[in-house]
């Protein structure tokens, strides 16, 4: 079988091309890399039944292309994360909307099966334990781009059954709630690997609100398995689904098991939504999906408690942080480059000597951004603002070697 992958370079799309791929299947992954990255499918690039193209749903032409030769798809490309729906409205209300309608009328077109990723976003303000698929949306005032997420991909759902019912195309929906796990980023507002990275660092872990917010966390691997199970099921088309985890938490439990399982000496602390998000940011109390509908069709089970999600996400951001250069050095001035930027300490040495490191990155996005770094003498150590994850690029200078690594 040959399924087509949107947003395959993602956190979920990365697991789900793996677990097709290891299944047999042909994969073609189409990612704009947006969110993506090629490090999540690094191991995956050179497998002969795994195809990447480096494009964007919205174009036609492509998206044709791949839709005619695959024989199902799945639609996870979107912009994805409260941070980046709030800072670029326009773009994410494009690409929620306008991409999955193309999605969805190529899929039409060659009559194509068609999984469609939505959110417990869509549930609104709703607080209700648990929601389950048919339970109430409550949105807040348009004045608040938050809610443009929830209404996007509540019309993606809208956009879906719509085709399903006029038009007989065979789609599932799913609501995913929180699904986390190693590879996720923490760039865009996801609150497990910001808060592991701030441990590693011993930065403050910011709790968003008053930290008495609850929520429920899922490990990817389920989830991915729960699409598989869904997609290779009759019944389950034209029905909505919620996967979610069962374990409640406050944000603030959260914060404390992140401090406990990392040793981290970071303090806790509280940064009102007005100030993380904007002003008349709102968020829902809490959100336990009901996942009894899932479960009575396929073979769904939550196989990771918090804490055995957070030892994973822990392991592999230590491995992430831990990555080490080399570089030529010349006089005194060094220039480093990195890509992307929520913050890491680093260490610059060479023999007894070491660096001072200063300079911010000037942007969230995944821009390239560039600090000037001067030779301190002798063994004082350095530390500063660097980036979060991505590769060093180093450059400038000329001599002896120079040993830059990047530390927790
Ligand atoms: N992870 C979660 O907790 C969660 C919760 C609810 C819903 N979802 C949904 O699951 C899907 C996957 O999310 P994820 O967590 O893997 O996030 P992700 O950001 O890692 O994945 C989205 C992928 O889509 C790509 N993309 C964005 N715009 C694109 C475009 N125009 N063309 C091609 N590719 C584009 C990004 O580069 C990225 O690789 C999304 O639809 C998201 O709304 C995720």
């Amino acid at each position: 079988m040959r399924i087509l992958i949107t947003g395959g370079a993602g956190f979920i799309g990365s697991y789900l091309s793996e677990a097709y791929i290891e299944r047999g299947e042909e994969v073609w992954a189409i990612d704009d890399l947006s969110t993506g990255s090629l490090d999540n499918i690094a191991p995956l690039l050179q497998h002969p039944r795994f195809h990447f193209v480096n494009d964007t749903i919205l174009n036609r032409e492509v998206l044709l292309e791949l839709t005619g030769t695959c024989d199902v798809i799945v639609h996870l490309a979107a912009a994805v994360g409260v941070r980046l729906i709030i800072e670029e409205p326009l773009k994410s209300i494009h690409t929620n909307v306008v991409g999955t309608e193309l999605v969805l009328e190529m899929a039409n077109k060659f009559r194509k099966k068609t999984f469609i990723a939505s959110t417990s976003e869509v549930y609104g303000r709703n607080s209700k334990v648990p929601l389950n698929e048919d339970d109430q949306r409550i949105y807040g005032s348009t004045v608040l781009a938050r809610w443009s997420y929830a209404a996007t991909k509540a019309m993606d759902e809208f956009l879906a059954l719509a085709y399903y019912r006029t038009k007989q195309l065979p789609v599932i929906i799913t609501r995913f709630f929180n699904t986390v796990g190693p590879r996720q980023t923490g760039r865009y507002g996801m609150v497990i690997p910001r808060f592991v990275g701030q441990a590693l660092r011993n930065d403050p872990i910011t709790v968003f609100g008053d930290g008495s917010q609850t929520r429920t966390f899922t490990y990817v691997g389920d989830v991915v398995k729960g699409i598989i199970a869904l997609i290779d099921e009759p019944q389950a088309v034209g029905e909505i689904f919620n996967i979610g985890g069962e374990e409640e938490i406050t944000i603030d439990n959260l914060a404390s098991r992140v401090k406990a399982v990392t040793g981290s000496s970071s303090r806790i602390e509280h940064i009102p939504y007005s100030e993380a998000y904007q002003e008349g940011f709102e968020d829902m109390e809490r959100r336990v999906p009901d996942i009894t509908k899932i479960r009575r069709l396929v073979a769904y089970r939550n196989t990771c408690d918090v804490d055995a999600i957070l030892a994973k996400v822990v392991e592999f951001e230590r491995t992430r942080y831990l990555s080490s250069a080399t570089m030529s050095w010349g006089n005194t001035t060094l220039r480093i480059t990195w890509a992307r930027s929520t913050g890491e300490s680093m260490s610059i040495s060479q023999g007894a000597s070491s660096a001072a490191a200063h300079g911010k990155a000037k942007s969230r996005r995944c821009s390239w951004s560039s600090a000037t770094f001067q030779a301190a003498g002798s063994s004082t150590s350095a530390a500063e603002t660097g980036s979060s994850c991505g590769r060093w690029i180093l450059s400038g200078g000329n001599g002896s070697a120079l040993n830059v690594r990047r530390r927790p």
